[in-house]
Protein backbone atom coordinates (compact mmCIF):
# COMPACT_ATOMS: atom_id res chain seq x y z
CA UNK A 1 0.00 0.00 0.00
CA UNK A 2 1.01 3.51 -1.26
CA UNK A 3 1.05 6.28 0.68
CA UNK A 4 0.78 9.71 -1.44
CA UNK A 5 0.82 13.12 -0.06
CA UNK A 6 1.92 16.92 -1.40
CA UNK A 7 1.63 19.98 -0.73
CA UNK A 8 -0.12 23.10 -2.70
CA UNK A 9 2.87 23.21 -5.13
CA UNK A 10 2.44 19.28 -5.75
CA UNK A 11 -1.48 19.23 -5.55
CA UNK A 12 -1.87 18.67 -8.99
CA UNK A 13 0.60 16.33 -9.87
CA UNK A 14 -0.46 14.06 -7.08
CA UNK A 15 -3.75 13.88 -8.61
CA UNK A 16 -2.07 12.99 -12.06
CA UNK A 17 0.17 10.56 -9.96
CA UNK A 18 -2.94 9.09 -8.29
CA UNK A 19 -4.54 8.32 -11.82
CA UNK A 20 -1.39 6.37 -12.88
CA UNK A 21 -1.53 4.17 -9.89
CA UNK A 22 -5.12 3.31 -10.14
CA UNK A 23 -3.90 2.55 -13.82
CA UNK A 24 -1.20 0.42 -12.67
CA UNK A 25 -3.73 -1.04 -10.48
CA UNK A 26 -1.59 -0.38 -7.34
CA UNK A 27 -3.76 0.34 -3.87
CA UNK A 28 -2.46 3.28 -2.36
CA UNK A 29 -4.54 6.30 -0.60
CA UNK A 30 -4.01 10.23 -1.16
CA UNK A 31 -3.55 11.44 2.38
CA UNK A 32 -4.05 14.98 1.19
CA UNK A 33 -4.29 17.97 0.78
CA UNK A 34 -7.92 17.71 -0.41
CA UNK A 35 -7.68 20.92 -1.88
CA UNK A 36 -4.97 23.28 -3.96
CA UNK A 37 -4.43 26.06 -1.18
CA UNK A 38 -1.48 26.78 0.37
CA UNK A 39 -0.17 24.87 2.84
CA UNK A 40 2.91 23.49 4.60
CA UNK A 41 5.30 20.87 2.69
CA UNK A 42 6.18 19.90 6.42
CA UNK A 43 3.39 18.59 7.65
CA UNK A 44 2.73 16.65 4.66
CA UNK A 45 5.73 15.75 4.57
CA UNK A 46 6.01 14.22 8.04
CA UNK A 47 2.31 12.77 7.89
CA UNK A 48 3.31 10.81 5.23
CA UNK A 49 6.18 9.31 6.42
CA UNK A 50 4.93 8.80 9.53
CA UNK A 51 2.39 6.51 7.85
CA UNK A 52 5.18 4.56 6.59
CA UNK A 53 7.27 4.37 9.12
CA UNK A 54 4.60 3.21 11.12
CA UNK A 55 4.18 0.15 9.15
CA UNK A 56 1.11 1.00 8.44
CA UNK A 57 2.34 1.63 4.62
CA UNK A 58 4.85 0.18 2.34
CA UNK A 59 6.23 3.11 0.66
CA UNK A 60 5.16 6.37 0.01
CA UNK A 61 5.35 9.37 -2.78
CA UNK A 62 5.33 13.08 -2.12
CA UNK A 63 5.59 16.12 -3.88
CA UNK A 64 5.89 19.79 -3.24
CA UNK A 65 7.36 22.39 -6.00
CA UNK A 66 11.09 20.77 -5.91
CA UNK A 67 10.69 18.14 -4.02
CA UNK A 68 13.38 18.88 -1.60
CA UNK A 69 11.10 20.47 1.28
CA UNK A 70 8.83 17.42 1.98
CA UNK A 71 12.10 15.11 1.59
CA UNK A 72 13.63 17.13 4.23
CA UNK A 73 10.76 16.79 6.14
CA UNK A 74 10.20 13.34 5.76
CA UNK A 75 13.71 12.47 6.42
CA UNK A 76 13.24 13.91 9.71
CA UNK A 77 10.87 10.57 10.70
CA UNK A 78 12.77 7.33 12.29
CA UNK A 79 13.06 4.76 9.33
CA UNK A 80 12.22 6.80 6.68
CA UNK A 81 15.03 6.96 3.37
CA UNK A 82 13.82 9.62 0.88
CA UNK A 83 14.96 10.28 -2.02
CA UNK A 84 14.30 12.98 -4.31
CA UNK A 85 14.63 12.46 -7.93
CA UNK A 86 14.61 13.65 -11.49
CA UNK A 87 16.36 10.72 -13.34
CA UNK A 88 15.65 7.43 -14.48
CA UNK A 89 19.01 6.06 -12.84
CA UNK A 90 18.35 7.21 -9.44
CA UNK A 91 15.37 6.41 -9.02
CA UNK A 92 16.33 2.80 -10.05
CA UNK A 93 19.65 2.92 -8.05
CA UNK A 94 18.15 4.50 -5.16
CA UNK A 95 16.02 1.75 -4.40
CA UNK A 96 18.59 -1.47 -5.36
CA UNK A 97 21.59 0.18 -3.21
CA UNK A 98 19.72 2.63 -0.81
CA UNK A 99 16.39 0.66 -0.07
CA UNK A 100 14.98 4.20 -0.25
CA UNK A 101 11.06 4.17 1.28
CA UNK A 102 9.98 7.01 0.11
CA UNK A 103 10.34 8.86 -3.42
CA UNK A 104 10.13 12.45 -3.51
CA UNK A 105 9.07 14.60 -6.50
CA UNK A 106 9.34 18.03 -7.14
CA UNK A 107 6.35 19.20 -9.65
CA UNK A 108 7.74 22.45 -10.83
CA UNK A 109 10.86 20.52 -12.25
CA UNK A 110 9.30 17.43 -13.97
CA UNK A 111 7.12 16.91 -16.48
CA UNK A 112 4.32 14.96 -15.74
CA UNK A 113 5.22 11.58 -18.23
CA UNK A 114 8.96 12.00 -16.42
CA UNK A 115 7.13 12.13 -13.15
CA UNK A 116 5.00 8.93 -13.89
CA UNK A 117 8.42 7.07 -15.69
CA UNK A 118 10.32 7.77 -12.04
CA UNK A 119 7.05 6.33 -10.05
CA UNK A 120 7.11 3.40 -12.02
CA UNK A 121 10.77 2.34 -12.05
CA UNK A 122 10.94 3.62 -8.53
CA UNK A 123 8.00 0.93 -7.36
CA UNK A 124 9.09 -1.44 -9.49
CA UNK A 125 12.73 -2.04 -8.47
CA UNK A 126 13.56 -4.12 -5.85
CA UNK A 127 16.46 -3.45 -2.96
CA UNK A 128 19.48 -5.58 -4.18
CA UNK A 129 19.78 -6.41 -0.34
CA UNK A 130 22.77 -8.81 1.36
CA UNK A 131 26.60 -7.59 0.92
CA UNK A 132 27.77 -3.82 0.83
CA UNK A 133 24.50 -2.29 0.27
CA UNK A 134 22.81 -4.07 2.77
CA UNK A 135 25.59 -2.77 5.54
CA UNK A 136 25.80 0.93 4.32
CA UNK A 137 22.01 1.14 4.55
CA UNK A 138 22.53 -0.64 8.31
CA UNK A 139 24.77 2.06 9.05
CA UNK A 140 22.55 5.00 7.48
CA UNK A 141 19.78 3.50 10.03
CA UNK A 142 23.01 3.23 13.02
CA UNK A 143 23.29 7.24 12.39
CA UNK A 144 19.94 8.14 12.73
CA UNK A 145 19.92 5.36 16.37
CA UNK A 146 22.71 7.48 17.58
CA UNK A 147 25.03 4.83 17.22
CA UNK A 148 28.50 4.86 15.26
CA UNK A 149 30.58 2.04 16.25
CA UNK A 150 30.63 1.52 12.78
CA UNK A 151 33.47 4.45 12.40
C1 LIG B 1 6.21 26.17 -2.09
O1 LIG B 1 6.18 27.44 -2.67
C2 LIG B 1 7.58 25.56 -2.26
O2 LIG B 1 8.52 26.22 -1.49
C3 LIG B 1 7.55 24.08 -1.94
O3 LIG B 1 6.59 23.44 -2.71
C4 LIG B 1 8.84 23.30 -2.14
O4 LIG B 1 9.35 23.49 -3.41
C5 LIG B 1 9.86 23.42 -1.10
O5 LIG B 1 10.89 22.73 -1.10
Amino acid sequence: MIALASDHAGFDLKNEIGRYLEELKLPFKDLGPATNGRTDYAKWGYLAAKAVSSGEYDKGIIICGTGVGISLSANKVKGIRCVVCTDCYTAMLSRQHNNTNMLALGARVLGVDLAKLLVKIWLETEFEGGGRHEQRVNMIMKIEAGNIDFL
